[in-house]
């Protein structure tokens, strides 16, 4: 796909660069020559990822008293994926090329090179192209020793399912009552034709996904609330709020079972992608599993004295393409030509690495000061020490991971027990006494207070 802003600072390549050289994420099983669309979470990035995750649990399950939690197992009956849908409809068109036997997904030829020619568009080079074909994307293996049809299951390709089939257990137990949401974060597998881009589609990744039951009539200004609420989450943790836009899909794009659905996008440098999709997907998924297992998973509102099945407002997003999308859109470069930093303007709460402490020399009681800082921040945020260069450098070098905040141990420190405190936006630096920092600190790096408007506009 063309890189669509050609005057952005970032590219992909920046990224996937920094992500490897500085330990964010490595190719899966690289030793071996790696294995295609499967990545690795190094040092940096498996905190980032986490702080993502935490960010999206904290505003969508946490701060709410109408959303709980769940974390499901990711191989379910098969007959899940017959109800859902999933094993008859969860197909993509797929045609080979005879000659060089390269696979492409058909409905998205004017995007796919030729892998002898690339300058050529596959079925226009000397080969000839199979019919289409429809793959299922679902990965299949098999349960217990015996690898016959009886045992098969699947990898989940979507965590909703696991809150479905467990609504009722949620209402019973945890006493819920529409309008309420179950919130789960795990991983989903997908046997994409074509993944690529980095971490932006691969076989197996993350999602972060929220159901939210609601009562059907009340479905349309639910609908508009969670896209308000999503779009807004991404802009309270830095997203710059013009590579954000939200796309309604065309009536001939929904899915069978939605009434609606959009999706969150975000201006990567391979072009506006879909981020986060946010569907009403109405009562399907409910009946489905009421006709294929029997049981009763509609809802009493014992005030109203009515039964119901509840519509579903659905917030889907992939905790890897938005941990893409933070990179991207954190990374800035600055200063003079001969003197050029990189930085990762991410959030404070998002960075992987809050704080750096630094010792100004090697000697003279100083790395000992500092050590005894690490462990007294470390037990609120993650910290960093370094020791190794000049003092610029090691800015630099912590610039560039996102780190937000320096703290540097000097001579002065050992008089007066204070401390040089450098913010890496501005770049400016402060005194500050050693027995403020972790409050200092703490309120630096604190996450954003999630949005107080709970519920659509009576
Ligand atoms: N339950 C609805 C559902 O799964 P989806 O649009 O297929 O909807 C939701 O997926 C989100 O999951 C996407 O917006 C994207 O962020 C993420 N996602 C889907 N497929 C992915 C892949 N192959 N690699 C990385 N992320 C993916």
């Amino acid at each position: 796909m063309p890189e669509q802003t050609p005057d952005r600072i970032v590219t992909m390549e920046k990224i996937v660069n920094l992500c490897k050289r500085r330990g964010f994420v490595f190719q899966s099983s690289e030793i071996y020559g790696g294995l295609i669309s499967c990545y690795d979470y190094g040092p940096l990035g498996s905190e980032l990822k986490r702080n993502v995750k935490e960010a999206w649990w904290r505003d969508t399950v946490n701060s709410r008293a109408d959303i709980v939690g769940l974390d499901c197992s990711i191989l379910m009956h098969p007959k899940v994926w017959e109800a859902s849908g999933h094993l008859s409809n969860f197909n993509d068109p797929m045609i080979d090329c005879k000659l060089c036997k390269g696979r492409f997904r058909a409905d998205q030829l004017e995007h796919a090179s030729c892998p002898k020619k690339p300058s050529k568009r596959p079925g226009q080079c000397d080969g000839e192209l199979t019919d289409v074909r429809q793959f299922n994307l679902m990965f299949k293996t098999h349960m217990g020793p015996v690898e016959d049809s009886a045992a098969a299951v699947y990898l989940r390709p979507e965590t909703a399912q696991g809150i479905f089939v467990n609504f009722i257990n949620v209402v019973n137990s945890a006493r819920m009552k529409p309008p309420f949401g179950i919130g789960q974060i795990g991983k989903s597998f997908r046997n994409e034709i074509t993944p690529g881009n980095f971490l932006f589609r691969t076989r197996e990744f993350e999602q972060m996904e929220l159901e939210f039951f609601v009562k059907p009539g009340t479905d349309d200004a639910w609908y508009a609330y969670w896209q308000e609420r999503r779009l807004q989450w991404y802009h309270s943790y830095g997203i710059e709020p013009s590579n954000l836009r939200l796309r309604e899909h065309a009536s001939d794009e929904l899915a069978h079972y939605a009434k609606g659905c959009g999706d969150v996008e975000y201006n990567f440098p391979i072009g506006w992608q879909e981020l986060e999709g946010i569907a009403n997907r109405t009562d399907f998924d409910l009946k489905q599993h009421i006709e294929a297992s029997g049981k009763d998973l509609s809802f009493y509102d014992d005030q109203a004295k009515e039964r119901y099945v509840p519509y579903v407002i659905e917030p889907s997003a992939g905790a890897d393409r938005a941990t893409l999308a933070f990179l991207v859109d954190a990374y800035d470069e600055d200063g003079p030509e001969d003197d050029r930093r990189a930085v990762l303007r991410l959030h404070p709460s998002l960075a992987p690495i809050k704080v750096a402490v630094l010792p100004l020399m090697r000697k003279g009681g100083l790395p000992e000061r500092a050590h005894e800082i690490v462990a007294m921040l470390g037990a609120h945020v993650a910290v960093d020490y370094d020791q190794a260069g000049s003092i610029g450098r090691r800015y630099r070098r912590q610039d560039e991971v996102g780190t937000p905040l320096g703290v540097t141990v000097d001579y002065q420190t050992l008089e007066d027990d204070t401390v040089t405190l450098r913010d890496r936006d501005t770049m400016e630096q402060q005194r500050v006494a050693i027995g403020a920092l972790v409050d200092i600190v703490r309120e630096k790096t604190a996450p954003p207070v999630p949005a107080a408007k709970l519920a659509p506009d009576a």
